[in-house]
């Protein structure tokens, strides 16, 4: 049975910062309120052009040169978003079309801010299975365009980017170890989106009412995050047959500083075990573990051969752990430069959609 290695990974954030005073401009809060409360400094908010398929992309582009492949290598692209581009087509296939990945299958998985750890498991699932050799993972946001910027409980709280990884077969062990994945629906009231969807598609009313943003029980989310998250870690821990002592690194969703204290008093680990970048980047949701360990990764902290737990949670609610052995780009003797296929997928895409449009008038002929 082959591994599935962590071979490429990338990350995108937008340029534009918001810091927590420029926050206090808009709602009744304070730099030292929201740095007590959540360990958030500042956050990245995407500009007017940028989308989670184009911030997904360049996570990407940077994943596939780490791992040396080419977009065309790819047999599959799970992109996890909880805000994605829109109902469908599925952000993961934007992806596809601007990366010019020809191969691969694209689709979106959602576990909200879990999304990451349930799509890295089911691409080490669909590794492991040898169906498949090359996968790309994505967790990418614009969450700004969903956050009421009047609800201090909420708008401070979140911020955009775009993490990836690539995965890839390989007869060494290594790579993804063990993985557990929870949800309990009858906690869904305490973090969700209430309107858009069917049981509550967009009226008047709805958009009147502020119910296209993102609603949320900070205490009780509070609550349910501190306590999975420290069980998580260690049943994935267990199934690998490891313990704390074991690991060099827990990468953690980046939702706030105290949750991730808690964890670590649980788990009974120092806090400089853990990977935190909560404080400038807030709590981007899909892409906060990607982003965590890309950093943790170019910084030269996270090492091949390391141990590591990645551990999250976030609405459904869902909640789910990961444990790796890092590994670092297979050996490959070629050198290649995914950027350079953005421009041949933009001509291909605008051709392909030509090609459409001919076939629709000939198709209609014939009937
Ligand atoms: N600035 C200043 N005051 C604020 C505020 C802000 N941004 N947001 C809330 N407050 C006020 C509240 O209105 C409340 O005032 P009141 O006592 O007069 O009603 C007071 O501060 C305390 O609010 P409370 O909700 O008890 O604060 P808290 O300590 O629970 O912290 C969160 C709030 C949101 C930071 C915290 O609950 C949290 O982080 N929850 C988890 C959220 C999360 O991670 N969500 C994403 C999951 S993936």
């Amino acid at each position: 049975m082959p591994y599935a290695h962590i071979t490429g990974w990338g990350m995108a954030v937008p340029e534009p910062v918001l810091t927590n005073d420029d926050l206090a401009k808009i709602v009744e809060t304070s730099d030292e309120w929201i740095r007590d409360r959540t360990g958030i400094r500042e956050r990245r908010i995407a500009r007017e052009n940028e989308f989670p398929s184009t911030l997904g992309v360049e996570a990407s582009i940077q994943a596939l040169k780490v791992a040396n492949l080419r977009p065309t290598d790819l047999d599959l692209i799970i992109c996890t978003s909880s805000s994605p581009e829109y109902f469908f087509p599925a952000t993961a296939c934007l992806i596809q079309d601007q990366l010019g990945a020809t191969k691969a299958g694209a689709f979106d998985l959602l576990a909200a801010c879990t999304g990451f750890i349930f799509a890295t498991n089911m691409a080490a699932q669909a590794i492991r299975s040898g169906s498949i050799k090359n996968v790309l993972v994505v967790g990418t946001e614009t969450l700004s365009r969903f956050v009421d910027w009047k609800d201090r409980n909420t708008c401070i709280l979140f911020g955009d980017g775009a993490g990836a990884f690539v995965l890839q077969a390989s007869d060494q062990p290594g790579g993804v170890l063990s993985a557990v994945m929870h949800s309990d629906g009858s906690g869904g009231d305490s973090l969700s989106l209430p309107a858009g969807g069917a049981r509550l598609p967009a009226t008047e009313a709805t958009i009147h009412e502020g119910k296209h943003f993102i609603h949320m029980d900070g205490k009780e989310v509070f609550r349910f995050a501190t306590r999975v998250m420290g069980r998580a870690a260690t049943e994935a821990l267990e199934l690998a047959g490891m313990t704390t002592e074991d690991i060099q690194w827990i990468i953690p969703h980046q939702a706030n500083y105290r949750i991730i204290e808690t964890a670590a008093k649980y788990l009974k680990m120092p806090l400089d075990k853990f990977i935190i970048n909560v404080d400038r980047y807030g709590n981007t949701s899909t892409a906060s573990i990607p982003i965590a360990t890309v950093e943790a990764a170019q910084k030269g902290q996270l090492k091949p051969g390391d141990k590591v737990v990645f551990v999250g949670f976030g609405a459904g609610l869902t909640w789910g752990a990961l444990t790796a052995q890092w590994t670092g780009p297979l050996p490959v003797k070629r050198h290649v430069h995914p950027e350079q296929y953005r421009w041949f997928a933009r001509v291909r895409s605008f051709f392909r959609r030509i090609i459409r449009i001919i076939e629709g008038i000939f198709f209609r002929r014939e009937l």
